[in-house]
């Protein structure tokens, strides 16, 4: 491909966006830039600093007191949180949940939002979200909207935790994807939906080279 194209992928938790879109970045040779990792680095510090979760005022402080940086590390954009790199800090659930919560602020959204198009401004990027097609780049070239059913997707989210020595219980993994669905989508500012010139992919029966070369199809057709 010559031209370096702006491809969003939006969806629930668990969906397999992640993987979905680290793979394609890599087969383009593009950039991957993980959305949700710029909310978790942010609800890591209100966390850290017992910060309240939805006191709009402590949020608005914590949003201009960090500075919040990205760096291409081999492709893939990475967070840096106050100069740390809070990569491997962000990948629990509690972070997620609070990550979710403090995303329904409007504060939060803007703090993050021109770092995040400015990432994707020279174009050769894969943009992982919950409103990269609708709101952060409404202009996209490509736009997909990756789906699965509640159930697989805790199933999915439990094995990859497990997998990566988390010990957790299905039950809480359950609990929170439903909280998790439910604040993203009902949420009044850029709630999780599919934008309307957007590709649904659902992919309960797919693996994930699957979902990448459907993907990869529909950019070749369209
Ligand atoms: O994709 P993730 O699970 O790492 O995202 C964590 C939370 O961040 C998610 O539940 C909602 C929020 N988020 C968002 O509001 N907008 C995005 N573009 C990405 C994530």
């Amino acid at each position: 491909m010559e031209k370096k194209y702006i491809i969003t992928i939006d969806g629930p938790a668990g969906a397999g966006k992640s993987t979905v879109s680290k793979t394609l970045a890599k087969k383009l040779d593009y950039i991957y830039l993980d959305t949700g990792a710029l909310y978790r680095a942010l609800a890591y510090k209100t966390l850290k600093l017992k910060i309240s979760l939805d006191e709009v005022s402590a949020l608005a402080n914590l949003c201009s007191s960090t500075t919040v940086v990205l760096k291409n590390i081999d492709g893939q954009m990475k967070v840096y949180v106050d100069g740390e790199d809070v990569e491997e800090k962000i990948r629990t659930e509690e972070v997620g949940l609070a990550a979710s919560k403090i995303s329904t602020f409007v504060v939060v959204r803007e703090r993050l939002l021109n770092l995040q198009r400015e990432a994707g401004a020279q174009g050769g990027i894969v943009a992982e979200g919950r409103d990269m097609g609708s709101v952060v780049f409404p202009l996209a070239d490509y736009k997909f909207y990756l789906d699965a059913n509640l159930e697989e997707r805790i199933k999915r989210r439990y094995k990859e935790l497990l997998e990566k020595g988390a010990s957790v219980e299905y039950k809480s993994i359950q609990k929170d994807m439903f909280a998790r669905d439910k604040q993203d989508k009902q949420r009044e500012i850029a709630p999780l939906k599919a934008p309307d010139d957007a590709i649904i992919i659902d992919s309960d029966n797919l693996s994930v080279p699957e979902v990448v070369e459907k993907i990869i199809f529909y950019i070749s057709i369209k």
